[in-house]
């Protein structure tokens, strides 16, 4: 057997998580899978409403607490980190999850938008790693786990933008792990297909292989559990995408047009 390419994680009633996007859909799912565990999570996003529903019961039992902030700034990141690391005395694992999704397409383009899109979907995960790797190197063990999305693997209509902000973290998460898995601290790059989601809900195109929240938080447990560097979901849509990430140029454009009909 092939030894995981992670460092193993605490038993789930162990744990001490940061969840960075747990408001709503994927990041909601898997605090509340980790709560249901028995682990504590503190929980983080802009919306305190959407944190203190996600947390439920749990913040009154004292498992779950509530980090309300905006990603992007990297002063609040730090600050919350301080007080999570402080309250739990380690951080076990910081699942960053937020992000955001516009369809854009050539000739919607505007540098306005883009940029908009890449502060929340990519300076906000690299700025939240700059602040918690020297404190997860200090404690000598940790992990980061990165959502990125399938939609990383290669160009596909209407992703103009928020393809190449996923494409770039997955590039980011495999240059962390080269860094940091020498030095105990674990990285994961969690890649899901369609998710049904806040987020995927104005999509209005026919989404395959739609699977529910709960279902991407189970998929994104197990994978931390088996250890594995990238948690791709589901499966069968991953293995697809993943074959058609080696074709030639000529039988990628005319699968992906054969497949989406643009
Ligand atoms: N759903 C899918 O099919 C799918 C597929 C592949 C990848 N993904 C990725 O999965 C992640 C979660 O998406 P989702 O589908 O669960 O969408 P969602 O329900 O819209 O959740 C997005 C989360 O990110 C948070 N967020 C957004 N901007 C933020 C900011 N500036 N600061 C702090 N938190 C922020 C939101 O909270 P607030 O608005 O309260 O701040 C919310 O908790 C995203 O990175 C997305 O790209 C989703």
């Amino acid at each position: 057997m092939l030894r995981p390419l992670n460092p193993s994680l605490p038993p789930w009633r162990e744990m001490r998580a940061w969840i960075v996007g747990a408001s709503s859909g994927i990041g909601a799912a898997v605090a509340r899978a980790l709560l249901e565990r028995g682990a504590h999570v503190a929980l983080s996003a802009r919306s305190a409403d959407g944190l203190r529903e996600a947390a439920g019961a749990y913040l009154a039992q004292g498992t779950a607490v509530l980090e309300p902030l905006d990603f992007t700034d990297g002063t609040a990141v730090a600050g919350a980190w301080k007080r999570v690391a402080g309250r739990f005395g380690h951080v076990d694992l910081v699942l960053i999850v937020a992000g955001t999704h516009q369809e854009i397409r050539a000739w919607e383009l505007t540098d306005r938008d883009a940029r908009a899109l890449l502060e929340t979907n990519l300076h906000g995960p690299i700025g939240t790693v700059a602040a918690i790797v020297p404190g997860l190197l200090a404690q000598g063990r940790g992990a980061i786990g990165i959502v990125s999305s399938l939609a990383g693997y290669r160009g596909l209509p209407k992703a103009l933008v928020y393809g190449a902000s996923k494409a770039a973290l997955i590039n980011f998460a495999e240059t962390l792990y080269l860094d940091l898995r020498p030095r105990n601290v674990g990285v994961y790059l969690i890649n899901p297909g369609f998710v049904k989601t806040p987020l995927t809900d104005r999509n209005r195109f026919r989404m395959p292989h739609l699977i529910g929240a709960d279902e991407a938080a189970r998929a994104i447990l197990a994978g931390l559990r088996r250890g594995d560097f990238e948690i791709a979901f589901p499966r069968a849509f991953a293995r697809q995408l993943a074959l058609l990430r080696h074709l030639p140029y000529r039988l990628y454009f005319a699968a992906v047009r054969r497949a989406t009909g643009l």
